[in-house]
């Protein structure tokens, strides 16, 4: 399969470049900035592009490359595409001038292009581009041309033929550059030119035979969460081995209304999974939570509780069923790959909360679904028969609603929560708007305050509600849902659950807020 690299030089940005190019069909991969040359070669990237970077590159510290890595790209031939911080590190380091500038350009500007070229195809003599930076181009090293500038940039966008180097100063994988994904595929398709075969079908058809090999006459179980990422990552092992996989779906007591009912119907009933073992441990879990009001307490016992359950079934799974081998996993490539940070040091791989272990557990791994980013897990779903709902389905986080309870939890809190929260989706859902949000759910604010219900006072809890929109979860905006839409939810929370009389909306961003509340 023909390849491009990202290469990653801290930009908040280089999982969103990489997903809009596999978008074209070409299969692509984030690599660490220093990455060993010998591994880069051994990649055989056909093309590479330098994402941005919070950096400047007269800083000490600010990530550079090697001489190396310009004579291996000039010698093969490599076309390499620059983007902010990558733009700059090409002239700083083949000889031309960064200065930094006492004008900042941040937001939305107006790009001129100067210089007609195929980077450039189809797009108008002005556009729209967003811009994030205080350093730019003086002068460029010898063989470089201007594309493009602004009012305050005189190189916002640069070439060298011969070299087949470009750089632009803006962010073409960011939707405010109207135009940025024309300006990327204009890159790959008429510069680079890389075999289009990165087809999920044939992926699909690669893994399951990939998978049917490895097991072999061995057992794989899995822990069904009911997210996406677990149901097809089941879905695709169950395609390949059949009845050979056993799904665990535990029912940990913080699940939202109905939930365990919808998981059992998919799998149990549709797609006829004969080794879908449901466990039913509410109990537990809540027995286990009781009284305690600490937001990483709560978690750890809910990880701890859900291994202590998950183990048990396992070894009365494995007396029943010898050859359980294998341990199957829902990880996706954004779990696997963080992206870098500010510093040089921190490409760093993430500990997530799929990849943590029983440490007993002697299972080998298998994660099918390490190299995908979600919305082609998502496909993947639907192309293998899940339903459209369970698919696009809002991220659920792992202790479920025990963080969206406040302090310390118990089931008729729990149930509270529950109605209002069914409450919220069913409306959104009615509206189109749902598929928008990144996520949209109640939380139970353990505050009573006063109100009155026909001639009668109520003394009750408080719900908020928080919707936001984001594309990766690390910042977001809460969403300016209409006014008329939110009375409507409002109104029903109140009148039809009894635990609240008064609903608030969640108006802050992430930073400085996080989206969820514990
Ligand atoms: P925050 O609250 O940090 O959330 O802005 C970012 C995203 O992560 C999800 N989230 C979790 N997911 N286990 C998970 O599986 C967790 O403990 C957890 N905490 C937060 C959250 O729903 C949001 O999408």
């Amino acid at each position: 399969m023909e390849k491009i690299c990202v290469m990653d030089l801290g930009s908040q940005y280089s999982h969103l470049i990489a997903r809009r190019i596999r978008e074209f069909g070409v299969y692509t991969e984030i690599v660490p900035f220093n990455i060993p040359l010998k591994e880069l070669k051994s990649m055989n990237p056909r093309g590479i592009i330098l994402s941005g970077g919070p950096n400047s590159v007269y800083e000490a510290q600010s990530p550079k490359l090697s001489m190396d890595f310009f004579e291996y790209v000039i010698k093969e031939k490599i076309p390499l595409f620059g983007i902010c911080y990558g733009l700059h590190l090409i002239v700083h380091q083949l000889g031309g001038e960064i200065i930094q500038s006492d004008k900042k350009e941040y937001g939305k500007t107006e790009l001129q292009i100067i210089k007609k070229d195929i980077l450039f195809k189809s797009l108008n003599q002005k556009e729209i581009v967003w811009m994030s930076h205080g350093d730019q181009i003086s002068s460029l090293p010898e063989g470089f041309q201007v594309l493009a500038k602004t009012n305050t940039c005189p190189v916002a966008a640069f070439k060298n033929e011969k070299l087949k180097m470009f750089g632009v100063q803006f962010h073409p994988e960011v939707r405010h550059t109207i135009n940025g994904g024309k300006i990327l595929s204009n890159f790959i398709d008429l510069i680079v030119k890389p075999k289009k075969d990165w087809i999920l079908e044939d992926w699909i058809n690669k893994k399951v035979k990939a998978i049917r090999e490895r097991v072999g006459t061995n057992r794989v179980i899995l822990g069904l969460s009911g997210g996406v990422d677990s149901s097809v990552a089941a879905i695709l092992i169950h395609k390949a081995i059949g009845d050979k996989l056993h799904c665990i779906f535990v029912n940990n007591g913080l699940l939202r209304k109905n939930e365990e009912i919808q998981v059992q119907k998919q799998f149990d009933e549709k797609l006829m999974f004969k080794n879908f073992h449901y466990i039913n441990a509410q109990e537990l879990f809540l027995e286990k939570l009781k009284d305690v009001d600490d937001p990483e307490e709560k978690r750890k016992i809910i990880g701890h509780t859900f291994i202590e359950v998950f183990e048990k079934e396992t070894i009365e799974l494995e007396q029943k069923f010898p050859g359980i081998k294998y341990l199957a996993q829902g990880t996706i490539y954004p779990d696997r790959v963080e992206t870098a940070q500010t510093s040089i040091s921190a490409a760093k791989i993430k500990s997530h909360h799929n990849l943590t272990l029983p440490e007993n557990m002697k299972l080998e791994i298998i994660e099918p679904l390490k190299d995908l980013y979600k919305d082609e897990v998502r496909k993947i779903g639907i192309k293998l028969g899940l339903d459209n709902d369970l698919v696009n389905r809002h991220p659920f986080p792992g202790p479920g609603l025990a963080v969206r309870v406040l302090g310390s939890i118990d089931k008729q809190k729990l149930d509270t929560l529950r109605e209002a929260d069914s409450i919220l989706l069913e409306e959104i859902k009615a509206t189109n708007k749902y598929e928008d949000l990144w996520q949209i759910f109640c939380v139970l604010i353990p505050i009573k305050t006063v109100g009155v219900m026909g001639d009668f006072r109520t003394y009750e809890y408080i719900c908020s509600i928080r919707a936001v929109e984001s594309i990766d979860a690390m910042t977001a905006n809460f969403a300016k849902l209409d006014w008329d839409l939110l009375e409507k939810i409002g109104t029903r929370i109140i009148n039809e659950v009894k635990g609240f009389n008064r609903v608030v909306y969640d108006i802050s961003n992430k930073p400085p807020s996080t989206i969820e509340y514990e």
